[in-house]
């Protein structure tokens, strides 16, 4: 039977929209801490980019934040980004979302749910997908000043636009990533970007010399924050050590199909560190919504519960599923339909019950938690 909603309003400061919660529950909600004014006055934290002591919070990065807020800081001293994230992997691969109409058309859906942080990377689309993105920027200068920029760099893809490229290959030479960065911000037709990623893991990455490049293209006010994707804990490590500025962020894959991080410590590092996690293929790709080759059970169950949060968008419960994880992972969308774009961001609204929760790892994982 469907359950009526009540409506709990946000704690003043928050500024969060209003959070769903089945009829006649209640849940408390933390009181909003403050920021923390500077590192130095932390009990521990980073002295010349080295972790020095425990670092005493999982809220480092959470100043100012609700349980549910609409927006995020990535690290306590990151860039402040919307707690969903939109990516635009994808526009390139029909020509209706290409499509510089279209493209504006979604950003602007984006920001209208309150989604200002959008995710890029050189290699999307065949490397088009920054210079299609920049050209909409040009068509709309109105939309710059209002959306955060995130792009990756480090993956050399083979075919037409890179002919030199005999084998698909990483590169995280100092001069690669410097020439990447720069040929993003000429695409993306931007001066900065808030957040620049090495996109995976290298075997052949020089740490030191990696951490070079990144600390100058800081400093030189080409990218705000830096951070890495796909990297497990050692491999954060390893890069932190030698840099003198926190890494804000590790964007991973994760979602209800994709669990693995929550027990491979990629999410215990997060927390513990206070770095948000970014949360790529949210929806596995889409996956999670193929009857056939997914998980029925599980697309029946987020159903029902889309009923029951009155979202009527079983990817908005997926969702919601991620943003209960208290390393507060950003989800990155990846619809090029804004209609969807608009359901799913209802996601934020929703405070998903306890048994809920479990009931979804429970069915997503084919047993009982033991
Ligand atoms: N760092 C990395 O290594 C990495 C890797 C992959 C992706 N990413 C980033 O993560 C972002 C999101 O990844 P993703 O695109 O895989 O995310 P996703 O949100 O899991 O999947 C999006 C895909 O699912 C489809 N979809 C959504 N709702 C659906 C529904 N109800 N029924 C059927 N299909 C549905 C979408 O189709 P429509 O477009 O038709 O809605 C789209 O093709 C990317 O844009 C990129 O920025 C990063």
């Amino acid at each position: 039977m469907r359950q009526t909603l009540e409506e709990v309003a946000s704690p003043p400061s928050s500024g969060a929209s209003r959070h769903l919660l089945p009829a006649g529950e209640k849940r408390e909600y933390a009181a909003p801490s403050h920021p923390h004014p500077v590192a130095s006055s932390l009990p521990g934290g980073y002295i010349f980019g080295r972790q020095v002591a425990k670092v005493p919070s999982s809220s480092l990065h959470q100043s100012s934040e609700t349980p549910m807020s609409s927006r995020i800081k990535l690290h306590r001293d990151g860039p402040e980004f919307s707690r969903l994230v939109w990516g635009a992997f994808r526009i390139a691969d029909s020509r209706e979302t290409s499509e510089i109409a279209s493209i504006a058309r979604t950003v602007d859906t984006c920001l209208d749910a309150g989604i200002t942080t959008i995710d890029h990377a050189d290699i999307y689309g065949g490397y088009r997908v920054e210079a299609l993105f920049g050209e909409m920027l040009a068509s709309r200068p109105d939309l710059r000043n209002r959306i955060e920029l995130v792009t990756k760099c480090g993956i050399a893809l083979t075919g037409p636009a890179r002919p030199e490229h005999r084998v698909k290959h990483y590169n995280s030479s100092a001069e690669h990533i410097r020439r990447s960065l720069e040929t993003s911000l000429r695409n993306l037709k931007v001066d900065h970007i808030d957040l620049l990623l090495l996109h995976r893991p290298d075997p052949l990455l020089d740490a030191a010399e990696v951490a070079g490049v990144l600390e100058a293209l800081v400093a030189e006010g080409k990218t705000r924050a830096v951070g890495v994707s796909n990297y497990t804990p050692s491999q954060f490590a390893l890069l932190q050590s030698k840099l003198n500025i926190p890494l804000a962020a590790n964007q991973i894959e994760l979602s209800v199909t994709h669990t693995a991080p929550l027990d491979d410590g990629t999410l215990d590092d997060c927390q513990r560190l206070g770095i948000a996690p970014m949360a790529w293929s949210p929806l596995g790709g889409g996956r999670l919504f193929d009857k056939e080759k997914g998980n029925p059970a599980l697309v029946d169950l987020l159903t029902g519960l889309a009923g029951k949060y009155d979202v009527h968008s079983p990817g908005a419960i997926a969702l919601a599923w991620l943003l209960r994880l208290p390393s507060k992972p950003l989800p990155i969308i990846g619809s090029t339909d804004p209609k969807r774009v608009k359901t799913l961001a209802r996601a934020g609204e929703i405070d998903l019950d306890l048994q809920d929760w479990f009931q979804i790892l429970e069915t997503a994982s084919g047993q009982p938690v033991p």
